[in-house]
């Protein structure tokens, strides 16, 4: 049986491209088991799979969830809310605590970037990130290529423009090394407030004029302008962003061809794009969603190949 070269899925920047192209194989299989009428497979049976969810999220924690019980694992879930954080413990109690309980794998978001890095160094369940503050969102990223790949038959070659807040956004620094591996032509656009500068130095264009940037792009993939992580404004109002940068059905019309839409969710309607375009033909945003499921079976799959 072929494997991945990593026995963690930390961030896309630690994956080969054969990784990669391993992980759509393996959710090219596991996308035709759940569109059967029985939906669920025995290949984690006896593993037990820790969801510690440190952030709010509702793709990321339902598809996991629904990826693990389709494979027959157990579940433990964990929200850092209703758990013994609130009085002290540190991350490391309290997943040493959990892996007591003899715990094999850990997938985990948490609002600090190299949070997965560090709890790989210290216990010796196999560890998933589901998203590590502005780090990485490795398994977003697998799925958006993974979708791309779905509706364009193939990513290389292909030009994929990030839209949005990149400065705040795991999605688009795990989309940057995804789809530079898989040999796509990568370019972000956004205000220069929100792109940082050490970007360029990614191999990536970077554009401010998102008119010029949908010309030149076959995919879009728009993201979340993330209030919740601006500590200061870094653009004057939310009706100005949406005047320079919101996407509308009147420019994807004045385009000379179709492209592709896509949003990791959850979508600010209205601001980063409008609902005409989000609920458009053009748009996989659903897609993406469902081969969520797919993607994070065939990533929890190969991590437990050597436990099963
Ligand atoms: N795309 C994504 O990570 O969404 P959630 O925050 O809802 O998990």
């Amino acid at each position: 049986m072929k494997a991945l070269s990593t026995r963690h899925l930390l961030g896309i920047k630690d994956l080969t491209e054969n990784d990669i192209q391993l992980i759509f194989e393996t959710a090219d299989n596991f996308k035709e088991v759940i569109n059967r009428p029985i939906k669920k497979v025995p290949s984690l049976r006896d593993i037990t799979v820790a969801n510690l969810f440190f952030e709010s999220s509702t793709r990321t924690r339902v598809s996991f969830e629904l990826a693990e019980r389709r494979l027959s694992a157990d579940i433990v879930n964990f929200t850092a809310s209703s758990s013994s954080v609130s009085k002290g413990e540190t991350l490391l109690d309290t997943v040493n605590n959990i892996l007591a309980m003899k715990v094999d794998m850990v997938v985990m978001r948490h609002p600090a970037p190299g949070a997965c890095a560090f709890l790989s160094r210290h216990i010796p369940a196999n560890i998933i990130n589901a998203g590590d503050g502005t780090h990485e969102h490795p398994t977003q990223a697998l799925l958006d290529a993974y979708s791309i790949r779905e509706r364009l038959g193939d990513v290389a070659g292909k030009k994929i423009a990030i839209i949005g807040d990149i400065l705040h956004s795991r999605v688009a620094l795990s989309n940057v090394f995804c789809l530079q591996k898989l040999g796509a032509h990568v370019r972000v656009c956004g205000p220069p407030t929100l792109i940082p500068k050490h970007y360029a130095a990614l191999g990536v264009e970077v554009s401010h004029n998102v008119r010029q940037t949908l010309e030149w792009c076959d995919v879009a993939n728009v993201l979340r302008i993330q209030l919740e992580r601006q500590d200061i404004r870094y653009f004057p109002s939310l009706r100005e962003y949406h005047q320079y940068f919101g996407i509308t059905r009147q420019m994807l019309d004045a385009l000379q061809r179709d492209i592709v839409v896509m949003h990791p969710g959850p979508i600010n309607r209205g601001v980063e794009l409008t609902s005409d375009v989000a609920d458009s033909r053009q748009s996989i945003i659903l897609q993406q969603v469902e081969n969520g499921v797919a993607i994070r079976m065939a990533v929890l799959y190969l991590l437990a190949a050597e436990r099963t």
